[in-house]
């Protein structure tokens, strides 16, 4: 009974829709277990290139069903729109399914989201502003609202709790923000719109993923975002709102840590943050900024420019630490292609004390200076590449390096977006 769990080992963005997507032709089912449309996985087929936000990466192959598992919060206008977009490029979405117990984005949680970072001003987080945080905060508050209950709306129980949250709901957005309320009509048409529109996709997906398993078929979990911001073990409270490390994969859509047969960790060859938060190794100079135009490193969801920093294998070795990972995608190694030379972070500094462990505290990571080893930089282009022999001997000196630092093996390397351009060391499938 193979499941097996793809998750970002840094700040989010590091290439696993690229990965998902590649392992998915050995897959039958490719489940997301958290996170929401603040995610934005890229996936480049022959059919071009497609963003997706909520959709699993795995509905590029035909023979894959595609679930949304009850850890993930679900904004259904954002999911129709995506469906939309798949099947006029010609992807059948029909082999897509919700869990009926995945909470709903609503749009007052998108709109909280918007006025509690304004709130925040100058300590604002940074969040994508799509309703993420607020739509879990309702759901460990038991107020959120679940996909299965769009098929009952006109019950007197849906209704009343619809009625009392968005009175709630506009308690705080009028008084607290001074905005003008929510309209419950307005809401509730949506919800009348959502059920028409989703009823043949809200499943008890939970039996759909046992019964794949018990069969005996490759289940892929795909994390979005990544460890660094987990709720519990990433730089809080500069973190979503979700837990992307391989704790929320089994709560996320019914599984238990004993069906998990491997956890790979996928991780930029360097670093990069989006929105707010301590990153030791941020880099504020003129290769930073090489870095970021050649990789073009701006948000697929939000379009913001990312942060950039070395590889910082302080961060990577606790990522490896609460993950337990049995491999390693190493991303984007072309990327540093031509640059004379590469620096890694093996150790923080804090005036003058060394820190050799990732800090729970934000605000001590964020007095962490870097202490960088220096490995020298690569001529011969990685960018294309399908096998180590292809490598320069300085990227694969520095393939090895991390892999020493982070204490994991790197199986797979990806040099470039395309399927193809992947080199598998040891198949992970
Ligand atoms: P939220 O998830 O929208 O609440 O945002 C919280 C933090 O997580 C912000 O710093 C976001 O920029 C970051 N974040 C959320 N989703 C992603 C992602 O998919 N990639 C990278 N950063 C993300």
């Amino acid at each position: 009974m193979p499941a097996h769990a793809v998750i970002g080992g840094q700040w989010g963005d590091e290439g696993k829709g690229k990965v998902v997507d590649f392992l998915a032709e050995k897959a039958h089912c490719v489940v997301r277990y958290q996170g929401g449309n603040n995610a934005g996985h890229t996936v480049v087929t022959q059919k071009g290139e497609f963003s997706l936000h909520l959709v699993p990466s795995g509905i590029l192959w035909p023979q894959v069903t595609c679930i949304i598992g009850n850890g993930v919060v679900v904004d259904p206008d954002v999911l129709i729109e995506e469906m939309d977009n798949l099947e006029s490029r010609g992807i059948d979405t029909s082999r897509l399914y919700v869990s009926e117990r995945a909470h709903l984005i609503m749009p007052y949680h998108i709109l909280l989201d918007r006025l509690e970072e304004r709130a925040r001003g100058s300590e604002a987080l940074g969040t994508t502003g799509r309703g993420v945080g607020p739509a879990y905060t309702d759901k460990t508050g038991r107020m959120g609202i679940r996909a299965g209950e769009l098929f009952d709306l006109s019950s007197e129980d849906f209704l009343s709790r619809l009625k009392r949250t968005i009175e709630f709901k506009n308690n705080i957005i009028t008084k607290i923000h001074g905005e003008p309320p929510v309209s419950l009509e307005e809401v509730y048409d949506k919800c009348l719109n959502w059920s028409q529109r989703l009823k043949h996709h809200i499943r008890p997906t939970e039996l759909m993923v046992h019964k794949t398993l018990s069969q005996g078929h490759n289940v892929l979990l795909e994390g979005a975002q990544g460890t660094l911001l987990d709720l519990d073990h990433g730089t809080y409270p500069y973190v979503t709102s979700s837990s992307p490390s391989i704790g929320g994969a089994g709560t996320g859509m019914g599984l238990s840590p004993r069906d998990i047969t491997s956890i790979t960790g996928v991780f930029k060859a360097y670093s990069t943050r989006v929105g707010s938060g301590p990153m030791a190794s941020e880099m504020h100079d003129s290769t930073g900024d090489a870095l970021r135009e050649k990789a073009w490193e701006y948000g697929v969801t939000t379009g913001r420019a990312r942060r950039i920093g070395w590889f910082d294998a302080v961060a990577g070795r606790y990522s490896v630490l609460v993950n337990g990972f049995t491999s390693l995608v190493l991303t984007r190694l072309d990327v540093l292609d031509g640059f004379p030379c590469i620096k890694i972070c093996v150790g923080y500094e804090v005036d003058g004390d060394a820190v050799d462990h990732f800090p729970a505290s934000a605000s001590l990571l964020g007095r962490c200076r870097p202490v960088y080893e220096e490995l020298p930089g690569w001529e011969v282009p990685t960018a294309n590449a399908t096998q180590m022999s292809q490598l320069p001997r300085e990227a694969v000196t520095y393939v090895r390096r991390i892999e020493e630092l982070v204490g994991s093996p790197i199986h797979v390397i990806s040099t470039g977006p395309r399927r193809g351009e992947t080199i598998v060391i040891k198949p992970i499938l």
